[in-house]
């Protein structure tokens, strides 16, 4: 019955039994992720990696290296069971360990401290074990941008299609943001836009979006800095009221109106004076003419010339006042 039929169950073990022994003995199979590690800046990163030791390893057959992929800068060594950092690349001094207690595991990730924008690149983990093999880990450095801070220029006494600048910034992100503004319907305006990324001496960046924009009564104008590896997105917004708009406008028709009304009653009531003046000096010059330099002064002093005004208009109260 079993020579009847000796198709797979019996070949796929010797299949996996071949497998095997086409792989050098002794040869230490890596593990590491695919993926980018991604460290937030200033915060610790584990870059991992890892090999499945024989049943036998010990500590003291291991040789590992940490090293960066391109330049072969040293980061991290261990051999015959200690740390071994002499040529240590500069920068790493007191920033690296390994997890010592998983060692026997052959869990070799490395604890890089402190991460900074410059330890963004390939580490190259390098394990010795009768024999050896490496394999590449990319560190993907991050940091969150601050919430954007929203300036406008001029800021006041705005009017309705007046040209505007919107000025919008965030500080100390990483990698470079891309910066979408958008109106209060969420339209994207990111068309006449300038933005500028700059790094500090962190290699974090500072980005600058400046909108220039025709102002519309009841506008909203948003900023959203957006940090492509942290999928983080932070925005500010300015919202430009109705009232924020028309209320210099109104103010200064109302005082203009105003003050043409104050000046035309001014006028009126002088014109009104004058004629009443001119009126009570003819009739005095009618009564008891008198030289014409004597007549000007004495309709020109304030008691005959507003006594029938006073008279017409006022109570006694007012008398006190003019004398
Ligand atoms: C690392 O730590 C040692 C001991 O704490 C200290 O003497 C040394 O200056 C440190 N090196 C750096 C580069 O911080
Ligand atoms: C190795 O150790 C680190 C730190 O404890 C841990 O994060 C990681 O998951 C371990 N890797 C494996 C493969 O066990
Ligand atoms: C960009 O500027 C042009 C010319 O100044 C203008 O015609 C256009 O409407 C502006 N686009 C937006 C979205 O404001
Ligand atoms: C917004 O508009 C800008 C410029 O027109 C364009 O580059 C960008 O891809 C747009 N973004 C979105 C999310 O539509």
């Amino acid at each position: 019955m079993l020579q009847s039929r000796p198709t797979a169950q019996m070949l796929c073990p010797l299949l996996f039994l071949g497998l095997l022994v086409l792989v050098p003995a002794g040869s230490v199979e890596i593990q590491v992720p695919d993926d980018p590690i991604i460290a937030l800046f200033g915060q610790d990163a584990v870059l991992h990696c890892s090999f499945a030791p024989h049943a036998d390893f010990s500590l003291a057959e291991l040789s590992l290296i940490w090293q960066l992929t391109d330049t072969k800068r040293l980061v991290h060594r261990y051999v015959g069971g200690q740390d071994q950092l002499a040529d240590q690349g500069s920068g790493y001094a007191n920033r690296t360990a390994l997890f010592y207690e998983e060692l026997p595991r052959g869990n070799v990730s490395l604890l890089l401290r402190r991460v900074q924008i410059s330890d963004e690149g390939s580490f190259t983990c390098f394990v010795w074990v009768r024999n050896y093999s490496s394999a590449a880990v990319t560190l993907q450095v991050a940091a969150l941008y601050s919430k954007p801070t929203l300036h406008l220029e001029p800021n006041k006494n705005l009017k309705p299609g007046e040209l505007v600048t919107v000025t919008c910034h965030a500080f100390r992100g990483y990698p470079a943001a891309t910066v979408l503004w958008q109106d209060g319907h969420g339209n994207n305006i990111t068309e006449n836009v300038t933005t500028s990324q700059v790094a500090n001496e962190e290699g974090l960046f500072d980005v600058r979006s400046v909108l220039q924009v025709e102002l519309e009564p009841h506008s909203t104008y948003s900023c959203l800095v957006r940090n492509p590896v942290l999928q983080q997105e932070t925005q500010a917004s300015v919202s430009i009221t109705a009232q924020h708009l028309t209320f210099p406008a109104v103010a200064l028709w109302v005082t203009v109106a105003l003050a043409a009304c104050v000046l035309g009653l001014l006028g009126a009531l002088a014109y009104v004076c004058r004629r009443k003046i001119r009126q009570s000096c003819k009739e005095e010059e009618q009564q008891q003419p008198t030289g014409p330099e004597e007549q000007d002064e004495d309709c020109g002093e304030p008691k005959t010339a507003l006594q029938p005004l006073k008279s017409a208009e006022n109570k006694e109260g007012n008398e006190q006042e003019i004398d």
